[in-house]
């Protein structure tokens, strides 16, 4: 039976997790949130790297993977060409399936991107965007305040709805496509889409599929199973993921690597 890690700063990570679940009915897949670190977003690009390394060195050499997920924007573009030259296995990420995703239903070529600090400065989505279409506007945001917040568990309130607010005023009007450019984003989904009107991309989706056309279908008869660990609050980790999720998780492991 063949093991796919699934990698995050912390907890959006499960967005990517619930897709690759669909997906893969029929592996086993280790999630490793690196909440102690969490939000990346706000660190620089060399110590991003670095713990990304020590994760991904974790799910190869210790759980021995088939293969890796990045369901972290920020960490994707600070360290996925590196993972994929330093292991052999398939390493996907979520930004260049995000951009596919964009690409497709944007109607009107202006596509905005909300992300964290980090992922913004690397302008990761911008090059996927000009790389794949030089005739697309793409106006990107950053939204330094989510991550942290959605780690600790969204409060749905006036204070949280003005900060969405906030950061969406940054975008023209004219706008009609949203990248959730972070994987925590997903988790606030339904609150974002009171702010903006259009399609908004969660390239979680895409992600799983990219990785079902690498490795095809598992061929198991046993069911999934799924083991997570965290770095940080495995409580306040279990209470999100489980509410995201929408199922209970038995026990998620704390782990200092
Ligand atoms: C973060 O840890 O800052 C967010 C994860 C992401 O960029 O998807």
């Amino acid at each position: 039976m063949r093991t796919i890690g699934v990698f995050d700063s912390g907890v959006g990570g499960v967005s990517v997790l619930k897709e690759v679940i669909k997906e893969f009915p029929y592996d086993n897949i280790i999630y490793f949130g690196d909440s102690l670190h969490a939000p990346y977003g706000d660190r620089e690009i060399e110590e991003i790297r670095a713990l990304c390394l020590k994760v991904s060195d974790f799910l190869v050499y210790e759980k021995k993977v088939d293969a890796i997920v990045i369901a972290c924007n920020t960490a994707t573009g600070a360290a996925m060409h590196i993972m994929k030259g330093r292991y052999h296995i398939p390493v996907v990420g979520v930004v260049n399936n995000g951009v596919k995703e964009g690409i497709r239903v944007t109607k009107n070529k202006n596509i905005g991107v909300i992300a964290t600090p980090a992922t913004i400065k690397m302008d990761i989505y911008l090059k996927e965007f000009n790389r794949i279409d030089k005739n697309l506007n793409i106006y990107q945001v950053k939204c330094p305040l989510f991550v942290g917040m959605i780690e600790k568990g969204w409060i749905d309130n006036d204070e949280s709805n003005q900060l969405i607010k906030g950061y969406l005023s940054n975008l023209p009007e004219n706008v009609d496509t949203l990248i959730l450019g972070c994987t925590h984003y997903p988790l606030i989904e339904k609150y974002i889409k009171r702010h903006f009107i259009g399609n908004i991309v969660d390239p979680a989706k895409e992600t799983a599929k990219s990785l079902k056309l690498i490795i095809g279908e598992g061929a198991s008869s046993k069911k999934i199973s799924i083991k997570f660990f965290v770095s940080g609050d495995s409580q306040k980790f279990k209470e999100v993921a489980q509410e995201f999720l929408g199922t209970a998780i038995d026990e998620v492991e704390k782990i200092i690597l």
